[in-house]
C-alpha cells in the first residue's frame, strides 16, 4: 500500500473505472475530430495525468500545448479568481481547440479559458473533464464531455492535490478531514 493511500478515507474511483472512461471519453473525441487535428491543451497542473491518457488513447493525431491556471492557492476551497501562471505557447487563431480538465468545480476557470481562448480566434471549442462537481457550481458552464460527476467531497489523486500533494495516486480517493482540518 502507498504511504498515501491511509490519507484516504475511501478509494472512489479505482485505476481500472478510470482508464475504462478514459477510453470512452477517447472514442468521443475520434468521433468528433474525424478529419481534423485539434490543439489539446492541458490546464496544468491539475489535468497532466488525465492528459496524458487521454491523447494516447485516441486515435486523432494531436497537437499539445499547456497553460498554468490557478485558482485554489493552497486552500481546499476556489477563490473565483483563476490568474494565468503560464500561457500557451503557439497560437490557436483558426484552429480546433480541445480543452483538458481534471475538475470542473465552480466553473469560474473554465468560462475564464472560454472567454480567452474564443478571444483569441479559436475555430471551434471543446472542454472534456475528467470531474464535474455540479453542486459547487457558481457560473453557468458545463464540459462538452465529464467521465465522472462528483459529489461535494475532497478528493485528491490522479493529477488532483491537496496542497500540491496526491497528485501520482493512480487512483481517485476521498481525501480524511483531519488532513486538511489540521
Ligand atoms: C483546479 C482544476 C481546475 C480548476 C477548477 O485547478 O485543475 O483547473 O481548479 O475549479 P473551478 O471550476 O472552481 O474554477 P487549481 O487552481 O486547483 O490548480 P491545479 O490544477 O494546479 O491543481
Amino acid at each position: 500500500m502507498r504511504e498515501q493511500e491511509k490519507d484516504c478515507e475511501r478509494i472512489l474511483f479505482s485505476a481500472e473505472e478510470i482508464a475504462a472512461e478514459v477510453k470512452k471519453a477517447a472514442a468521443w473525441l475520434d468521433e468528433r475530430y474525424e478529419g481534423c487535428e485539434p490543439i489539446a491543451i492541458s490546464v496544468l497542473k491539475g489535468s497532466v495525468i488525465f492528459f496524458c491518457d487521454l491523447v494516447r488513447a485516441m486515435k486523432t493525431p494531436v497537437q499539445m500545448d499547456f497553460m498554468t491556471l490557478s485558482s485554489y492557492g493552497g486552500g481546499t476551497s476556489s477563490t473565483g479568481m483563476p490568474k494565468i501562471v503560464m500561457d500557451l505557447s503557439a497560437s490557436v487563431e483558426g484552429r480546433d481547440v480541445l480543452l483538458v480538465e481534471d475538475i470542473v468545480d465552480s466553473g469560474h476557470t473554465l468560462v475564464k479559458l472560454k472567454q480567452l481562448l474564443s478571444g483569441r480566434g479559436a475555430k471551434s471549442f471543446t472542454v472534456v473533464s475528467l470531474l464535474d462537481k455540479p453542486s459547487r457550481r457558481e457560473v453557468d458552464v458545463k464540459a462538452d464531455y465529464s467521465c465522472f460527476t462528483v459529489g461535494n467531497e475532497f478528493i485528491v489523486g490522479y493529477g488532483l492535490d491537496y496542497d500540491q500533494r496526491y497528485r501520482n495516486l493512480p487512483f481517485i480517493g476521498v481525501l480524511k478531514r483531519e488532513i486538511y482540518e489540521k
